[in-house]
């Protein structure tokens, strides 16, 4: 198998060039502002030294006057003030980011740091127009500042807290990608992995995964629970269903692998798996010379570990974040329930149009066992499937009762992506 490499995230921070034209109108300003009156002072204190006779005058005057000068005053105050607060932006645009406040107390030193942006030291690049390295961090950041300052306060080049809770906390808060961090990530010893392929059918020591978090200590208490629609004793991969999952079909909802493979004449060897639970799908693959990538996080479940312990390429993503394939690279898009977004329609016509864009023409979207709570919102979706034009070669709608005794509707689709010719 080739080796594959990500480059996960893009910048996604809005930053703005700082203006120094504005900030030296302001400074002129200011300067002008403050010699007027000094004038206007001067010429009080000159004028005071005039005839006795005047004095009645005079004081009467000064009276006028001295109301005229604090009302100065009270302007240069406010100049003063606004210029500071035009100052205060000014240092933000400087930093770069405009939506992370870098300015509040208690922000992590790391995360100033790291989100810095750098002028090129040879000036502009001429291959890519770039002028400065900017650190990608996830705008959606903005609103957990105080998670994200939590989660850039360690120790530089010392041991990173164990707090993998907490990164994957503010991912899931839309805080994504995060920041990079220059501390060293605890090391747990993998003993005892096997060759491929016999990792992946393979039970590991339930010591090389990371419990630290989870309620479930071992994999006997994970396989005792539901974890997700797509995950029940997914953990199981020696005796449970997963061993016949994608080979043995128990009803019609269910495709075997081999007549998905068939449908797609040969031309599959890369695919990606969203929601793949403990990684069944990308294994089935693997034995089918078939790479599969799969994307999941390690909500209530090492699930990242476990995929890798198997031997398979686990992507730490949630479906929140644009793909990070290139448009028109994958022969095959797995997707089981992982695709359910709350019935928000908008959010799953754009997680919709990124998948047909990593897909190729001629490459198969394969929803399985996609569930809809009834009929309605199953419409629903497949007006949004059907706007993308693909060929259905395969299309089973079935019903199954949950155990509350109430019914679900499940579609199964194999989709073939059209060659859009414009
Ligand atoms: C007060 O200001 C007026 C001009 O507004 C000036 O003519 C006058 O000399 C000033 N009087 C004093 C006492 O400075
Ligand atoms: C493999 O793991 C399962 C739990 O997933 C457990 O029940 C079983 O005893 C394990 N088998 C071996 C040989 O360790
Ligand atoms: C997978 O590739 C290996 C090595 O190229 C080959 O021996 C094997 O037959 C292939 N398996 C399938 C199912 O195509």
């Amino acid at each position: 198998m080739g080796s594959v490499s990500l480059k996960v995230g893009d910048g996604t921070a809005r930053f703005k060039r700082a203006s120094f034209c504005s900030s030296a109108v302001n400074v002129l300003m200011l300067f002008s502002v403050i010699t007027t009156n000094l004038f206007a002072l001067y010429a009080f204190t000159y004028s005071t030294k005039k005839d006795s006779q005047t004095t009645h005058l005079i004081l009467h005057h000064t009276q006028k006057n001295i109301s005229l000068i604090s009302e100065q005053v009270s302007l240069i105050l406010r100049e003063i003030e606004s210029s500071q607060k035009k100052l205060a932006q000014m240092e933000k645009e400087l930093l770069g980011y405009e939506s992370i406040d870098l300015s509040k107390p208690n922000v992590a030193n790391e995360l100033k740091v790291f989100l810095q942006h750098h002028l090129l030291p040879l000036g502009k690049d001429s291959r890519t127009g770039i002028t400065e390295m900017v650190a990608s961090v996830g705008h959606s950041c903005e609103k957990s500042t105080d998670l994200l300052s939590q989660y850039m306060n360690y120790k530089v080049n010392g041991p990173c807290p164990n707090d993998w809770i907490l990164a994957q906390k503010l991912i899931l808060k839309g805080c994504e990608p995060l920041p990079r961090r220059r501390c060293f990530a605890e090391t747990i010893p993998k003993v005892g992995l096997q060759p491929f392929p016999f990792s992946l059918w393979k039970n590991v020591s339930e010591k090389i995964y990371s419990w630290s978090g989870l309620s479930c200590k071992n994999l006997a208490c994970l396989n005792s629970k539901k974890l997700n629609r797509d995950c029940a004793g997914c953990f199981d991969i020696i005796n449970g269903y997963e061993t016949q999952k994608y080979v043995k079909g128990r009803g019609k909802n269910d495709f075997l692998v081999d007549d998905v493979l068939a449908m797609g004449s040969g031309g599959i060897r890369i695919g990606f798996d969203i929601g793949g639970g403990s990684g069944t799908f990308a294994a089935r693959m693997a034995e089918r010379n078939v790479t599969v990538v799969t994307a999941t996080l390690n909500i209530d479940a090492p699930f990242n570990e476990f995929i890798a312990a198997r031997g398979l390429f686990p992507v730490f993503l949630s479906l929140d974040h644009r793909f990070p394939f290139y448009d028109n690279v994958v022969d095959l898009v797995h997707a089981a329930n992982g695709l359910d977004v709350g019935g928000r329609p908008e959010k799953l016509e754009f997680l919709m149009f990124d998948i047909d864009r990593i897909l190729r023409a001629g490459g198969l979207l394969w929803l399985d066992n996609f569930y809809s709570s009834n009929e309605d919102k199953r419409r629903a979706l497949t007006r949004i499937i059907e706007q993308f034009g693909y060929k259905k070669l395969k299309w089973v709608v079935g019903e199954k009762i949950n155990g509350a005794g109430k019914s679900e509707v499940y579609l199964s689709a194999v989709l073939q992506k059209p060659a859009r010719v414009r």
